[in-house]
């Protein structure tokens, strides 16, 4: 069997925004390993981007690594302009960039709501309208893909799920989902797939206090059906399935990849 042949993502362009680490990290990774060259976009943790960038190279892969921080609109469009220098185009667009600032409602300052709309929402925003218009210009190429581009917003379970402490963060990704589903609706007609992966507890930097103490992992445990807290991987394979033709009628969908936490199991006995 051909492996080169089977490589869903082959001859297109990705751009992992978040991607020198975590779920990010491992997007890009498996992207990579579909056949797709990637950016690997960091705020701040250059080495650990020039790694991943090795990583990949290492496999035979195409990477290059960009900072930019993702809430300002000259950065983005400067790791655009990068991203085209490199690779000519983009056909892929993964915003993953995400951070959380917590604090109780009362004690949240304006600057902890404002990063996090910052980084979560608005970065989303302003990758998807410059990822956007370049697949408007360069339209379908299709030896590639059926689709003229495609965005995946890493939301989270918790645009459903209120997150006292976390208001910021839980208003954030909430306003991802209208975010995708709005920008879904008005560029399908340009052949624009776009769609969410909101993922439940995963093992990253973002909760390392909480499944890095036994206490508070059995107690994340007991509000994931499934019995186990993610891995990146779990994200990276969806995000895979997300960018090729293989899901092609899809759009404008959150997909859930949460192990059931948003089953409510504390309703099992209980309500
Ligand atoms: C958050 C994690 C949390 C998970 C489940 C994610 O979106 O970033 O900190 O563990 O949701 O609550």
């Amino acid at each position: 069997m051909d492996r080169e042949k089977l490589k869903r993502l082959k001859g297109q362009s990705a751009l992992v925004t978040g991607s020198s680490s975590g779920i990010g990290k491992a997007i890009a990774m498996a992207l990579a390993r579909e056949g797709a060259c990637v950016v690997i976009n960091y705020h701040s943790d250059e080495k650990s981007a020039l790694e991943v960038v090795k990583e990949i190279k290492a496999t035979g892969g195409d990477a290059i690594a960009v900072g930019a921080d993702v809430s300002k609109e000259a950065d983005v469009k400067r790791m655009f302009g990068q991203m085209f220098e490199a690779f000519g185009t983009i056909d892929i667009l993964v915003n993953n960039a995400g951070m959380q600032k917590d604090a109780p409602f009362l004690e949240m300052t304006l600057d902890d709501w404002e990063k996090v709309i910052g980084v979560n929402l608005t970065g989303q925003f302003l990758s998807a309208r410059e990822a956007a218009k370049e697949f408007i210009r360069r339209g379908i190429k299709k030896e590639i893909s059926v689709a003229a581009g495609k965005i995946i917003f890493i939301s989270s379970v918790h645009e459903v799920i209120p997150w006292a402490g976390h208001v910021n963060y839980a208003a954030s990704k909430g306003g991802v989902t209208l975010l995708m589903k709005s920008i879904a609706q008005e560029l399908a007609p340009h052949k624009i797939r776009i769609n969410s992966i909101a993922p439940g507890a995963i093992k990253t930097s973002i909760n390392k206090s909480v499944w890095s103490d036994p206490e508070s992992a059995k107690k994340l445990q007991e509000l994931i059906p499934y019995g186990r807290i993610g891995d990146p991987e779990d994200i990276a394979k969806a995000a895979v399935w997300l960018a090729s033709d293989d899901s092609d009628y899809v759009h404008g969908e959150t997909l859930i990849v949460d192990g059931g936490m948003t089953l409510y199991p504390g309703f099992k006995e209980n309500g």
